[in-house]
This record gives structure tokens, sequence and C-alpha cells, in this order.
């Protein structure tokens, strides 16, 4: 396994590959590798001959205020991690090379973004879109893929490839949780013993969401007050942030619960903001 740092070596030599007939698939990340990201190289190994791994905190996608200069990192970890699942390649980028000092171009998905996350995180997509659609300059891939624990994201860079006519496929793999039920996440290191065990209270909801749904109730406001409920109960210093109930592809809100409707939510437990998300029919 190869770790590069040059953006131009990166460029030629996705360009090889792609000249010898290889499939390339990529697997964007900020590091910090749990298994969650693990689970997307695996996936893209069965849908390409060589894998790319992307490492890089996308200093684009955090806002003022935001946990940019905290964000975990530990490069030589991440490195065996992906060796010992099988990448070929690292992309390991300095900063001031992906983004220049006058650096000034940016691509945006509108609609989409200004939803769910975009509503408190209103810059947060533009950094996102932007630096993925770098990524796909650079690497060339075939299929990336992207988890489904970021649910709005996955959605915004699917529109994202369609409209720019990227020939890139986009996977969503599906979220990897911990025995307990909380979505793996970079950011649950932050956790102490107490915090980590009240973090649990997202899945707790979507959950009873869920086997409210199974058992025939399809009320939003319904489903949405036992949410709360549950939250509460579980981590009664959570903020919840929202609880929404959307159309899987267009992220339009939903009045009862119908095929394809995805419940996401974002709740602040002890200082820690986290994001989750299940699919309710
Ligand atoms: O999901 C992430 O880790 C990031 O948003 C991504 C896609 C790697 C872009 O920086």
């Amino acid at each position: 396994m190869k770790v590069i740092r040059s953006v131009s070596k990166m460029q030629r030599l996705s360009r090889d590959l792609t000249a010898k007939g290889k499939k390339i698939g990529l697997v964007p990340t900020m590091g910090y590798l749990h298994e969650g990201h693990l689970s997307l190289i695996r996936r893209a190994k069965k849908a390409a001959d060589v894998v790319i791994v992307t490492i890089f905190v996308n200093p684009t996608q955090f806002g003022p205020g935001e946990d940019l200069a905290k964000y975990p990192r530990d490069e030589k970890g991440d490195i065996a991690k992906i060796k010992a699942t099988g990448g070929d390649y690292v992309f390991s980028p300095r900063a001031k090379d992906v983004y220049p000092e006058d650096f000034c171009t940016y691509v945006t998905t509108e609609e989409l973004t200004k939803t769910l996350e975009g509503v408190s995180r209103p810059t947060h997509f533009r950094g996102v879109t932007t630096i993925v659609a770098k990524l796909f300059n650079i690497t060339r891939p075939d299929v990336a893929v992207f988890g489904m624990k970021d649910y709005q994201q996955a959605v915004v860079l699917k529109r994202m490839t369609r409209d720019l006519g990227y020939p890139v496929k986009i996977i969503i793999a599906p979220t990897v949780r911990e025995p307990d039920g909380l979505a793996m996440s970079s950011r649950n290191r932050y956790f102490d013993d107490r915090a980590r065990w009240e973090a649990v209270c997202l899945y707790y909801a979507l959950r009873s969401a869920k086997e409210m749904v199974k058992a025939g109730q399809t009320s939003v406001v319904r489903i949405n007050k036992e949410m709360v409920a549950v939250i509460m109960a579980t981590c009664p210093t959570a903020r919840i942030d929202y609880i929404a109930f959307t159309d899987f592809k267009t992220l339009k809100p939903v009045r009862r619960i119908v095929r394809g409707t995805v419940c996401s939510l974002a709740v602040e437990v002890h200082g820690v903001r986290l994001i989750d998300n299940m699919k309710l029919a």
C-alpha cells in the first residue's frame, strides 16, 4: 500500500490506473478511522479493482465555533488500519495544496442543503461538495462509497455527481453501530463514561419510532412526541436540534409515514452534537 501526499502525483497515478483499465473505488474520509470507515473500504473493494482512501480534515466544511481545531487525528493508526483492510492507496494531501491561499471557487448544491443539517450548519455542505468534487477530479473514481450515517450528505453528493455529470457510481453503505446501538462516529471519543452511555438516546429514539411504525402508527406528530420522551428519559440534559421525517430521495418533509420515509435527528449530548437516522418504512 502506498501513501501519496502530492495532488499532481495522485492525479498522474489515477490517470495511469484508468489507462490500464483498472476500476477505481474511492473512500473519502477525514481520518480517525473506526469500524464504520473500514466497512466502506470493504464495500469499495467489492466494487472496484483498486481502492483509494483519502484522509483529509476538510476545513471548509467546519463552521465558525465547530470542532476543526480539536477534530481527532491519528494518521499513523489510520494508515495501518487501511493497510490491514486491503486499501491500495492512501491519499493524504496537505491543506495548502488542496486550498491554495487565494482559493475562491466552490461547488454548491442548492435546495437539498437548506434543510436538516443545513439549517444549523449553513456552510457545511458547500465545503463537503467542494472537497468531494476536488477529490473526484484528482482521483477519477468509477465508484465512491459514503456512509448512510451521514444520510443527507450522501443524498447531496449523489445529486452533485449527477448534476455535474461525474461518471461516478455512488454507493451508500449501511451505518455501523456499537453493540448498544450508538452509531459509530469519530466524535464518540469526546465522551466520558456517563455521556457515552447516554449518547445511545438517539438510537433508542429511532428504534422506538421504528417499532411504532411496525405497529401501524403513521402520525409524524405522535412518533415525534414519543422520540422526544425517549431521548429525555435516556439523557435528561440532551438538547434536541431537530427530529425530521423526510422522503429518502428528495429530503422533503412528510406528514405521515409512507414508503421511503427516513427519520433523521441531531441531538447535543453533553456538549457533543450527534446525528443519526433510520429508514422507517
Ligand atoms: O463524511 C466525511 O467524513 C466527510 O464529510 C467527507 C465526505 C470525507 C468530506 O470531507
